[in-house]
């Protein structure tokens, strides 16, 4: 029995050794492993084997039947590998790639918010950010706008069941910030969703883009407010832009400005552009916050501040001379391609 298992081993290898293709190698494992293949068959010979020759021979007939299968397993390889080498032969893998669907541009909105988020870095403010699910107080009270005032009517402002609100304007990550402030000088951005419950339009949609700005410290002049706001708006739309401050209304600041840019057009009357809302912090919000934080930091005998808002969306549409702000959300790529 020994000597038959030696020479089937030896016929197997042989065997698999010639074999060319899988249908060869699948033939030679049926021939030898399968449920009518040699060795099985031999193997079927163990219960006449004598007693004291068991152990032994049980050990070859598994020796053999290993080699067997390894030899499969390394020819199936083999054949693989040699299939696989056959199927990219003649192909220049150093020759560079086709170009697909090409590769994208950033939003225009993205790209606005970058441009102004750098340009106030530069001049020392620092990245902030509140809830868009906002109280009234942080809202409104807060800022300094009555109860009675319209833009708190429920006409106006997405009310929640629980009396919280989506937030109308960016300004109340000025509250956020300075209710949790430990130091000053405070300068911080603050780039964000607001909501209205505006009729969509043109010029209008119910979730908008804002960027508020807000500096506090001790002596903080109107003048520091007009150097900032002109030297920003120059860089984003170019240096010779002429910006002008217009004496306006917010509850929340006093003075207050909107600010307008002159915008020439070729063979067109020059237009002065309203971009932005600013004012000098009114000492009514700090006096609020004050209360709310219970120490003396944001003292309004002491501290003085600026702050600012704009709208992102309108931004980019001057700058790129967008005429419907709907394109901005539609993400329609032939929009977008051009920026
Ligand atoms: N929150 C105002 C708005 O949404 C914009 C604004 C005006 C922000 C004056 C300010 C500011 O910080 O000082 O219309």
């Amino acid at each position: 029995m020994l000597d038959q298992l030696t020479a089937l081993q030896t016929e197997a290898l042989a065997a698999l050794e010639a074999a060319h293709d899988e249908a060869a190698v699948e033939a030679a494992r049926v021939a030898f492993l399968g449920k009518k293949g040699s060795l099985t068959l031999l193997s079927a010979g163990m219960k006449d084997v004598p007693g004291d020759q068991k152990k032994a021979v049980g050990a070859k007939l598994n020796e053999v039947r290993t080699a067997i299968t390894s030899a499969i397993d390394a020819k199936t390889l083999a054949l693989q590998s040699a299939k696989d080498a056959a199927s990219v032969a003649g192909i220049d893998i150093t020759l560079p790639g086709r170009p697909g669907l090409g590769t994208g541009t950033l939003h225009p909105l993205t790209k606005i918010r970058d441009l102004a988020v750098q340009t106030l870095r530069r001049m020392g403010f620092a990245l902030a950010d509140g809830p868009e699910v906002e109280t009234e107080w942080h809202c409104f009270d807060a800022l300094n706008t009555p109860a009675d005032h319209p833009a708190r009517n429920e006409k106006d402002t997405f009310y929640l069941a629980d009396g919280r609100l989506l937030r109308t304007h960016t300004s109340s990550v000025q509250i956020r910030t300075m209710e949790t402030v430990k130091a000053l000088p405070i300068r911080i951005m603050a780039p964000g969703a607001a909501y209205r419950r505006d009729e969509i339009d043109a010029t209008h949609l119910s979730v908008f883009n804002q960027l508020e700005g807000l500096y506090v410290d001790r002596h903080v002049s109107l003048a520091d407010l007009k150097g900032t706001l002109e030297f920003f708006f120059r860089e984003i739309f170019g240096p010779k832009t002429v910006v002008r401050f217009r004496p306006h209304f917010f509850p929340f600041t006093e003075p207050s400005f909107e600010i307008d840019i002159k915008l020439e057009a070729k063979g067109k009357d020059a237009r002065w552009i309203e971009i932005a809302g600013c004012g000098m912090v009114d000492p009514a919000v700090f006096a609020e916050v004050g209360k709310k934080r219970g120490d003396s930091l944001l003292d309004p005998d002491h501290v003085t501040g600026f702050a600012f808002g704009l709208g992102l969306d309108r931004l980019a549409m001057i700058l790129h001379g967008i005429t419907d702000i709907r394109h901005l959300i539609e993400n329609d790529v032939r929009f977008l391609a051009q920026f």
